[in-house]
């Protein structure tokens, strides 16, 4: 049975995901669409299907069974209700939005038409998250600190608050997702973030440096540093219980305890497995190697955004 696909937004992210498709025997492009005309024509070119510059005309017009949702955090729209309402499954790159009631809308549509969902949180595909999951499994974590400390992105809309959300949700999320994976529902977020030294650049108004704790409701407690200072990148999470702890660094993992020092590095590429599991999940109806459906990305949406008010309003925020 082929699976057909149709992707709105074709830029950076999209084309990861275009290729792979290629990799599926069962994954037909059908449409593509892009309010840059050229970037839809490029991408059909390149992938074929048909080029769309109006969303609405692409879903009335082709019968599709899932849609690759690659629009910047902004442009979300009412995409996921549209496809909801026509039962089209949804792959939706991570942050799923920038207004948290809306999300939370969505993600009651969504539940309501029983459409399978996945987002772009790739870190939870990688055999090293899953091989740290299962050294925690009967162990008891008391502190997770993560870090993402990493280049300025060039992309314009990346350095404007209402259309990315600043670093934090909009990349940062990735981090913030994982110490999620890891330690569980987030009870309450207290940040302290600044635009302290890229006020050169044209255009920019987001924090470049934040430093967030985090309650998690078991009590585990938790520590971010996010900033796009620096002349390379890091990223990971640290995760810390009594005579052990779990280091992830970027693709590397050390577990270190009282009996063994493990050091292992990844050769997976999380983008491949996080879209065969969503596209395997259409064809057999079985949801569970999707790894990140549409509420565990919402509800690491919300610990961002609650930071981003918690720096503004300078007071924690309980989350709900
Ligand atoms: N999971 C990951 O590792 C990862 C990596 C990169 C980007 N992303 C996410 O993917 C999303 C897109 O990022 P990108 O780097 O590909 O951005 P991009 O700017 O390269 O591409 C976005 C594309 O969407 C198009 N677009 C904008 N509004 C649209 C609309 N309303 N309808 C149709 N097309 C529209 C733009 O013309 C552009 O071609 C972002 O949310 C980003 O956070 C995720």
């Amino acid at each position: 049975m082929t699976t057909r696909i149709g992707f709105i937004g074709v830029g950076g992210i999209a084309q990861v995901h275009l290729k792979n498709l290629q990799l599926s025997e069962t994954a037909e492009l059908v449409a593509v669409c892009d309010v840059n005309a050229e970037a839809a024509n490029r991408a059909v070119e390149k992938f074929g299907g048909v080029a769309y510059t109006d969303f609405n005309q692409m879903i009335s017009n082709e019968l599709l069974d899932a849609l690759f949702v690659c629009v910047p955090p902004f442009a979300h729209g009412d995409i996921e209700e549209k496809a909801a309402a026509r039962s089209v499954h949804l792959f939706i790159e991570k942050p799923l939005g920038l207004d948290m009631d809306r999300v939370r809308e969505k993600a009651r549509i969504i539940a309501e038409s029983g459409i399978i969902t996945g987002t772009g949180y790739c870190l939870r595909y990688l055999d090293i998250v899953q091989e740290a999951k299962t050294y925690l499994l009967d162990r008891t974590i008391a502190m997770i600190n993560g870090y993402y400390l990493t280049r300025f992105v060039t992309t314009p809309w990346w350095r404007v608050m209402a259309k990315s959300g600043g670093q934090l949700v909009e990349q940062t999320t990735h981090t913030v997702d994982l110490m999620r994976y890891f330690a569980g529902d987030v009870k309450s977020v207290y940040a302290n973030m600044s635009l302290h030294l890229s006020q050169d650049i044209e255009g920019l108004d987001i924090y470049d440096v934040g430093s967030i704790n985090l309650s998690f409701t078991s009590g585990v407690v938790g520590h971010v540093a996010t900033t796009f200072i620096q002349p390379d990148h890091r990223s990971g999470v640290e995760i810390l219980g009594r005579d052990f702890r779990v280091h992830i660094d970027g693709s590397t993992l050390t577990i270190i305890d009282h009996e063994k020092t493990i050091t292992k590095k990844t050769k997976h590429d999380f983008y491949k497995e996080q879209d065969l599991a969503f596209l395997d999940a259409i064809r057999t109806g079985d949801r569970s190697k999707i790894l990140a459906p549409y509420e565990e990305g919402m509800k690491t949406l919300a610990v961002t955004l609650a930071a981003n008010e918690s720096a503004a309003t300078a007071s924690p925020i309980v989350l709900r």
